[in-house]
C-alpha cells in the first residue's frame, strides 16, 4: 500500500460497477475499500433494477401462461388460478436480499471495507464519508444513474399513483389502468408485468417508434408484437402534464408535433423517460472535473478521467446503461489501475429487454451498418425453427447483418422466446471478428433456438435450407 494514502482504490457506489471494480482491485492485492450509501450493496442493478424487475417478468409470465389458457395448448388443464401480489413482492424481495447479501459476503472474502455512506471528494485523493476523511491514491466514481423526472409530473411512489420504475416494482395491487410514458426497455419490461397480471397497459412515446436505439425492422416488429399482448401504444404522442384526482390520475398527452390534447385517466402512470448519471453532491467542483453536455463524466478508454489518480465507470460515463457493460469496465479499471491491461470493447455490448418474447441486439442496427458502406443482410424467422415450432412459440426472427466485402458480422438482432440467452453466442461470435460464415459452418446442436441464427448466418450467404 502506498503509505501515505488509507487505501490504494477507493470505489465510490457499489452497484455492478462499482463493486466489481472494488473485488477485483482486491483480488488484485491493492488496499481497497467502497464507499455506499444505501442500506444494501449491489447498486440500482440487484436492489431497484436488473434483479427485482426480472423477479417479477418470471412471476408474471407464469402467472399469464397458467392464467390465459396457454398450457391447454400442450394439454396441461388447470383448475382456478389467482395471483398474491403481496407474496409475489415479498419473493422478489427474497431474490434481492439474498444476492445483495451475496456481495457483501463477496466483500467480506474479498476483504474490501465497505464505508457506509454518501462520499464526497474533498480533493482529488480525499473523500468525507460521513464525516470522517478516508484517503486512497485512487479514486474510482461509479456512481450510477438515477430516473430522469419529468418536468412538472410529481412521483410518489408511496401512493402508487405516479410512480417511477422503483414504485412499479412496488405497486401493492395490479392497477387497473396502467399509464406507462416512455416506450423504452423499462415501460415495456414494467408494462409487461402488470399487463400480464391484469392491468390494461397504455403506452405513451414521444418518438415515431418505440425502442429507440434498436435495430428498424425490430422496432417495428416489436410494437406489432406488443399491440397483440393488448398494449395500446401512442407514438409520436408527448405528456403535457399528469394531474392526481382522487386516487386517479388524468393523463394529458398530444401529439408530438403539435395538435390537439387529449385526456387518459389512469389508476398509476409509470415514468420510464430514462435515466441520468449521479453526479450530485460529489463535490466534482472540488477536483476541477468538468461534465460533459449529457451530464457525463469523460473517460478514455483506459476509464481514468481528466484528473489524475481519478477514474470513473458505469453508467455515470457515456455508453449504454447497462449493468454487464458497468460490471466489465470495473474489471477493466481495477486492472489499469494495478498496472495490467484493462479494455471494454464498446462496440460488442449485447442489450436485451426481457419481455416475452424477449428482444436482443449486439452491434450495429442494419441503418447504422447502411451508413457506413454496404451490408449483406440474413433473417430467419422463428417459424422456421423446429423447437419454436415444436413448442408452439414462433414469434420472431433473427437477423444477421454482414460487411457485404469482408463477411464480417456488423450485428445480430433477435426476437425470440431465449433471444437474450441467444445473444451471447452472437457476441462472442462478434468479439471473435467471425464471418457470417463461420457461424453458418459453427455445427449447432438440434433442436435449439441458436439453430435460427447460423439459419440467418446460412442466409447472408445466399444458402439456407430451411427458409
Ligand atoms: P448503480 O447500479 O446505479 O450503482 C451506483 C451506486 O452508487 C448506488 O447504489 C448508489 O447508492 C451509490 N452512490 C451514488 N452516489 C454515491 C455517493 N456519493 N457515495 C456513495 N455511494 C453512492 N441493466 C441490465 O444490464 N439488465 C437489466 O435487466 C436491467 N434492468 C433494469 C431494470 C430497471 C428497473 C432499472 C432501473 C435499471 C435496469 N438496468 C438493467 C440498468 C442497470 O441497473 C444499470 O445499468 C446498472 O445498475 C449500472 O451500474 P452502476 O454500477 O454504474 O450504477
Ligand atoms: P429508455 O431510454 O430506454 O426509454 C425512454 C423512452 O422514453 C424513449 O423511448 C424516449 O423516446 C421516451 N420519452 C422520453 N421523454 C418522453 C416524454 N416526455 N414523453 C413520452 N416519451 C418520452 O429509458 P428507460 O426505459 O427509462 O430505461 C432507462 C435505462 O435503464 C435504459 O438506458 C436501459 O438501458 C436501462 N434498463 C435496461 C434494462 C435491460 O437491460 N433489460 C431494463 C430496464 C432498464
Amino acid at each position: 500500500m502506498a503509505d501515505q494514502f488509507d487505501y490504494d482504490v477507493l470505489v465510490i457506489g457499489a452497484g455492478p460497477g462499482g463493486y466489481v471494480a472494488a473485488i477485483r482491485a482486491a483480488q488484485l492485492g491493492l488496499k481497497t475499500a467502497c464507499a455506499e450509501g444505501r442500506e444494501t450493496l449491489g447498486g440500482t442493478c440487484l436492489n431497484v433494477g436488473c434483479i427485482p424487475s426480472k423477479a417479477l417478468l418470471n412471476a408474471s409470465e407464469k402467472f399469464h401462461e397458467a392464467k390465459s389458457g396457454l398450457l391447454e395448448k400442450h394439454g396441461i388443464k388447470l383448475g382456478s388460478v389467482a395471483m398474491d401480489v403481496p407474496a409475489m413482492l415479498a419473493d422478489k424481495d427474497k431474490a434481492v436480499s439474498g444476492l445483495t447479501g451475496g456481495i457483501e459476503f463477496l466483500f467480506k472474502k474479498n476483504k474490501v471495507d465497505w464505508l457506509k455512506g454518501y462520499a464526497t471528494f474533498k480533493d482529488a485523493h480525499t473523500v468525507e464519508v460521513l464525516g470522517k476523511s478516508v484517503t486512497a491514491k485512487n479514486i474510482v466514481i461509479a456512481t450510477g444513474s438515477s430516473v430522469t423526472p419529468l418536468p412538472g409530473v410529481e412521483v410518489d411512489n408511496d401512493k402508487g399513483i405516479i410512480v417511477d420504475s422503483t414504485g412499479a416494482l412496488a405497486l401493492k395491487k395490479v392497477p387497473g389502468h396502467l399509464v406507462v410514458i416512455g416506450g423504452g426497455v423499462i415501460g415495456l419490461e414494467l408494462g409487461s408485468v402488470w399487463g400480464r397480471l391484469g392491468a390494461k397497459v397504455t403506452v405513451v412515446e414521444y418518438l415515431d417508434q418505440i425502442l429507440p436505439g434498436m435495430d428498424g425492422e425490430v422496432r417495428k416488429e416489436a410494437n406489432k408484437l406488443f399491440m397483440k399482448q393488448g398494449f395500446e401504444i401512442k407514438t409520436g404522442t408527448k405528456v403535457t402534464g399528469v394531474a392526481v384526482k382522487g386516487k386517479k390520475a388524468v393523463v394529458t398527452v398530444e401529439p408530438a408535433a403539435g395538435g390537439e390534447a387529449e385526456t387518459i385517466e389512469a389508476d398509476t402512470v409509470l415514468v420510464s423517460i430514462g435515466r441520468r448519471p449521479n453526479t450530485q453532491g460529489l463535490g466534482l467542483d472540488k477536483i476541477g472535473l468538468a461534465l460533459n453536455a449529457r451530464g457525463q463524466i469523460e473517460t478514455d478508454h483506459e476509464f481514468a478521467t481528466k484528473v489524475p489518480g481519478v477514474w470513473a465507470v458505469g453508467d455515470v460515463i457515456p455508453g449504454p446503461m447497462l449493468a454487464h457493460k458497468a460490471e466489465d469496465e470495473g474489471i477493466a479499471v481495477a486492472e489499469n489501475i494495478a498496472g495490467l491491461t484493462g479494455l471494454v470493447n464498446h462496440n460488442v455490448i449485447p442489450s436485451v429487454v426481457y419481455t416475452y418474447p424477449e428482444i436482443a441486439g449486439v452491434g450495429l442496427t442494419e441503418e447504422q451498418a447502411k451508413e457506413k458502406g454496404a451490408v449483406k443482410v440474413g433473417k430467419c424467422p422463428m417459424l422456421a425453427n423446429s423447437r419454436a415450432k415444436t413448442i408452439q412459440e414462433t414469434d420472431g426472427f433473427v437477423k444477421v447483418i454482414a460487411d457485404a466485402q469482408t463477411d464480417k458480422v456488423l450485428g445480430v438482432w433477435i426476437i425470440a422466446g431465449p433471444a437474450g440467452t441467444m445473444i451471447a453466442q452472437a457476441a462472442q461470435a462478434m468479439e471473435f471478428g467471425a464471418t457470417s460464415e463461420d457461424i453458418a459452418y459453427t455445427c449447432h446442436a438440434h433442436p435449439t433456438h441458436n439453430e435460427s441464427l447460423k439459419e440467418a448466418a446460412m442466409a447472408v450467404l445466399g444458402k439456407p435450407i430451411h427458409i
